[in-house]
């Protein structure tokens, strides 16, 4: 595959295990300059370490940073202050009764699973625009179409994160939907000097949900 990803500048939140991890290295597999992400200077290494093992020729690093702050969310932008693809793949998860889970795990997760990838995009985003090029990916869940009982939490940031990345909404199913569509695009688009249509093409934004959790 040959996804033109050659001097493209990707950074993948969450990267050192998992699904991210898999995201980063077929970045770097593309061509794409990956930028790996956990919270430990440990886990990073490592992870770095094995997709240069794993991917001939990677141009892969590695940033240390709670996303689940503000204050990492700054750490990251400062050390990274440019980059083209950013997927907001970071995401924690915990079974738990409804009648359990205090307003500090709501907060917390609230934190982790929706504000870092709002915080990220909120700084990326004018730049992609600047650029005229840009994408912008959410890892969401089966779980925020279909709730699940035993955590409501981790659906509710789920759906959350769906209704982030709608902030350019890709589809339109009706005339009404269409008009909403152009009328975000354009708000999006205003301050920074770029046009609707370029919301709605060239810099892309969506949410893809994996099906198991
Ligand atoms: N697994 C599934 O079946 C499934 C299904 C649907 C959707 N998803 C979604 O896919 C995404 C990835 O899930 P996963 O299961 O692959 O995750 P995972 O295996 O649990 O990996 C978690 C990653 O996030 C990092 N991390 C955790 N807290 C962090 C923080 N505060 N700041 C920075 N990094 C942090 C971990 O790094 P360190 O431990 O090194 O810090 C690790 O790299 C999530 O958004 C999840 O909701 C997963």
């Amino acid at each position: 595959m040959d996804l033109q990803l050659t001097n493209k500048k990707a950074l993948v939140t969450g990267s050192t295990a998992g699904i991210g991890f898999a995201v980063a290295s077929l970045l770097a597999q593309e061509g794409a300059a990956v930028v790996v992400n956990g919270r430990s200077q440990r886990r990073v290494a490592q992870a770095v370490q094995r997709i240069r093992t794993e991917r001939k020729n990677a141009q892969v690093t590695g940033i240390p940073a709670d996303l689940g702050t503000k204050e990492g969310v700054n750490l990251l932008v400062r050390d990274v202050p440019v980059v083209d693809i950013l997927v907001n793949n970071l995401g924690i998860f915990e079974p738990k009764p409804f009648s359990e889970i205090t307003d500090e795990d709501w907060l917390r997760f609230f934190e982790v699973n929706v504000l870092s990838g709002a915080r990220l995009s909120r700084f990326y985003l004018p730049q992609m625009l600047q650029k005229n090029w840009g994408r912008i990916l959410f890892i969401s869940s089966e779980s925020g179409v279909n709730i699940p009982v035993e955590m409501v939490h981790y659906g509710v940031t789920k759906t959350a994160q769906i209704a982030l990345a709608r902030l350019a909404l890709p589809w339109s199913c009706c005339r009404r939907c269409a008009r909403r569509k152009r009328q975000r695009a354009a708000s999006i688009a205003r301050p920074h000097d770029a046009s609707a249509a370029d919301i709605s093409s060239r810099v892309e934004i969506a949410a893809a949900w994996p099906p198991a959790l």
